[in-house]
């Protein structure tokens, strides 16, 4: 089988190198082509500085960097990207690739809330990947998000509950910094601290979480009516973002209900077997003291589905009250695995 052709950009970020470990040996995608800020243009791959443990995987190290521009893209036959670039940067070249035909997988929230873009989390809601159809029909576009990584953690926490009636969702983060990227902030700011706002942070996780749970209605997609709070916080820890979450439902639930739930979630028929999809997306523990990020952001099997899976634990319910704790690796499954999981289902779809 001839692979697909594809390129990361912002390469030599703390997202972008994320996607350079798993686009190690990948059996469909083959990375051809790697991009970074203009400064860095001609620069080699393996001299940029470390963001991962193992650093720049050796079989990319050569790769030089290029210009950010479409016309490289297109010139080097590049039939995907994987986009690690600041919401900033991403919207411009994003849009040009799509223009040019180029399958856009993105982790920056340029066009997240666009209607006919969805914010993919195929555990939850595969079916959203038909709205690039109408992208197609209007532009030739073809861009798929991945959501904040906070969203993420959250709402793959609450993927086991969706069949239930929710009516309010109360959620506390303990975000780590690596969700900053790099240099991310000073020691003299995060050291010895926490600090209780992120700039942007909330809004995001409102708006993220009502648009990925929502259903799919013609040509958009109708968000849940849910009453959303959040509070999103950062922590001194340098990955997994543990989510504490309270919801309502309007009628009362018993805890081995619940429970058989969370242990009874598994993953879409439709993404058994991919290559970065989990055998089971939603772990659950009743040890007391976890999830925690130390022992528990590598979650996650097969060997390339590591930092795919959630972890739950701390669950209580009362009356019609659920709560639990919630861990997700926000540079494996908030980022780079998100987006190269969206891209397999494509592929198995034959949209690229
Ligand atoms: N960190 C997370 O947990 C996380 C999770 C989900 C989504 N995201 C999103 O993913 C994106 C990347 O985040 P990150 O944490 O990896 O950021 P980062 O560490 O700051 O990396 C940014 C990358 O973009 C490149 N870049 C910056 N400005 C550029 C420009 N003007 N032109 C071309 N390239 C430019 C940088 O290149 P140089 O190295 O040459 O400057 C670097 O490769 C952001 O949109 C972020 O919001 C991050």
């Amino acid at each position: 089988m001839e692979k697909v052709k594809c390129a990361v950009l912002g390469a030599t970020g703390v997202v972008g190198q994320n996607f350079l470990k798993l686009l190690v040996d990948h059996p469909y995608f083959e990375l051809t082509t790697v991009c970074a800020s203009d400064a860095r243009k001609g620069q080699k791959l393996g001299g940029a500085k470390e963001h991962v443990p193992g650093g720049i995987p050796a079989v990319f190290s050569e790769l030089i960097l290029e210009a950010m521009n479409v016309n490289v893209l297109v010139s080097r036959g590049v039939q995907i990207v994987f986009s690690a670039l600041p919401a900033s940067t991403a919207a411009g070249i994003e849009r040009d690739a799509a223009k040019a035909g180029i399958k856009v997988f993105s982790n920056a929230s340029a066009y997240r809330m666009h209607p006919q873009v969805p914010i993919l989390i195929p555990e939850i809601n595969y079916p959203h990947l038909d709205l690039v159809k109408n992208q197609q029909k209007e532009t030739d576009g073809f861009i798929v998000t991945n959501a904040n990584c906070t969203t993420t953690g959250l709402v793959l926490g609450l993927a086991p509950f969706l069949s239930l009636n929710i009516k309010k969702l109360v959620v506390a983060s303990y975000q780590a910094v690596s969700g900053a990227g790099y240099p991310g902030l000073s020691i003299f700011d995060i050291s010895n601290n926490v600090i209780p706002y992120i700039a942007g942070e909330e809004p995001k996780v409102l708006d993220e979480c009502a648009k990925i749970c929502g259903q799919v209605d013609g040509a958009e997609i109708v968000p849940v009516d849910w009453d959303i709070y959040a509070h999103c916080v950062r922590v001194q820890t340098i990955i997994g973002h543990l989510i504490s979450v309270h919801i309502e439902l309007d009628e009362k639930i018993d805890r081995n209900d619940v429970k058989n739930l969370v242990e009874q979630f598994s993953t879409p028929e439709i993404l058994a077997g991919l290559p970065t999809a989990p055998d089971r997306p939603v772990i659950f523990t009743e040890a007391p003291d976890r999830p925690q990020p130390r022992y528990d952001i590598e979650a996650g099997t097969p060997e390339r589905a590591k930092g795919m899976a959630a972890v739950i634990g701390r669950l209580e319910v009362r009356d019609n009250v659920i709560r639990f704790i919630t861990l997700s690796n926000n540079l494996v499954r908030g980022a780079a695995g998100g987006s190269v999981l969206n891209a397999e289902l494509a592929f198995r779809r034959n949209m690229i």
